[in-house]
């Protein structure tokens, strides 16, 4: 599977953590950025994982800012996106099991490398249930409209 990662600078080092934690599990991963310490604009690095996700040159993203949330707020207003902020691998689980969400995000200052690994973990190893879950994401996607 090629997942998209992505963050600010407040993300930038867990970004590499989780980007060679992915790797070794044999998971393709594309960097969009950032590329350094120096301070950017979360809304950026939201916005170019969503599109790769639409252009279909990734199945997946994660998105690491300092809360995980300006940057799944920003993938957010994308619309057909569905971007998870989650602390804790239950949501991350069940994010996509019933949410169909295609972007996990994390945030560098509330969660750890190791619970951020699992959460990640968690959250690429399900899928999404159908049913009467596709109903209410139909009813997300009129509200788009
Ligand atoms: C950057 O200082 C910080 O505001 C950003 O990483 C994020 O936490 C915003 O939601």
């Amino acid at each position: 599977m090629k997942i998209g990662i992505g963050s600010d600078h407040a993300g930038f080092e867990l970004k590499g953590k989780l980007k060679e934690h992915l790797e070794a599990k044999g998971y393709e991963v594309v960097d969009y950025g950032t590329h350094s310490l120096d301070s950017v604009d979360y809304p950026d690095y939201g916005k170019a994982v969503a599109n790769a996700i639409l252009a279909e040159e990734v199945e997946k993203g994660v998105l690491i800012c300092g809360t995980g949330v300006g940057i799944s707020i920003s993938a957010n207003k994308v619309k057909g996106i569905r971007a998870c902020v989650c602390s804790e691998p239950y949501s991350a689980k069940m994010s996509v099991r019933h949410n169909n969400a295609q972007i996990i995000a994390v945030g560098a200052r509330v969660v750890g490398e190791d619970l951020a690994k699992l959460i990640v973990d968690e959250f690429l190893a399900e899928e999404f249930e159908g049913g009467r879950h596709q109903r209410r994401i139909d009813k997300m996607l009129e509200i788009e409209k």
